[in-house]
């Protein structure tokens, strides 16, 4: 299913991307999104082989809604954790879309530069997705400078 080609990429087969693609149209139809009435399914796959799911959970206090990618972060952690290494995420017609700015932090913690995601556009990776991110790294820096 997952070939890895060396300590940074992995290829992804079509076959894996189709089951990603369902894994979020299944869990976009478990969405919670009474307010936008714009469901989101997300998946992702985990380098263990896992394929961990969320979906959006709004809130009459609209602000507090949980975007699709949280549920799947929260799922990875929960569950023993691990790197992600693809990433799908659809709107209600099944169609790809693009995280917003504050999920692709959330990605790129636990995925990192290489992490393929799924976009419009067609596969792209998370240092293509969020160039230049912040991330662990840079709190590490300051701890030297102490
Ligand atoms: N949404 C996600 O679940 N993920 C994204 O990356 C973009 C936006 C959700 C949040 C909200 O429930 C609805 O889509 C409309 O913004």
């Amino acid at each position: 299913m997952v070939k890895a080609e060396g300590p940074l990429t992995t290829t992804i087969d079509a076959e894996t991307w189709q089951a990603l693609h369902q894994a979020a149209v299944s869990a976009m139809g478990r969405a919670y999104a009474p307010y936008s009435r714009f469901p989101v399914g997300a998946a992702a796959l985990v380098d263990d082989g896992r394929v961990i799911t969320g979906c959006n959970v709004e809130n009459s206090a609209y602000g507090v809604a949980l975007c699709a990618e949280c549920g799947v972060i929260s799922e990875l952690v929960n569950g023993g954790g691990g790197r992600l290494v693809a990433f799908a995420c659809v709107n209600a017609r099944g169609e790809a879309i693009v995280p917003c700015g504050r999920c692709r932090q959330l990605l790129s913690e636990h995925g990192g530069a290489a992490l393929q995601l799924a976009m419009p556009q067609g596969i792209m990776t998370m240092d293509e997705v969020l160039p230049g991110a912040f991330g662990p790294a840079d709190l590490d820096k300051i701890k030297e400078n102490q």
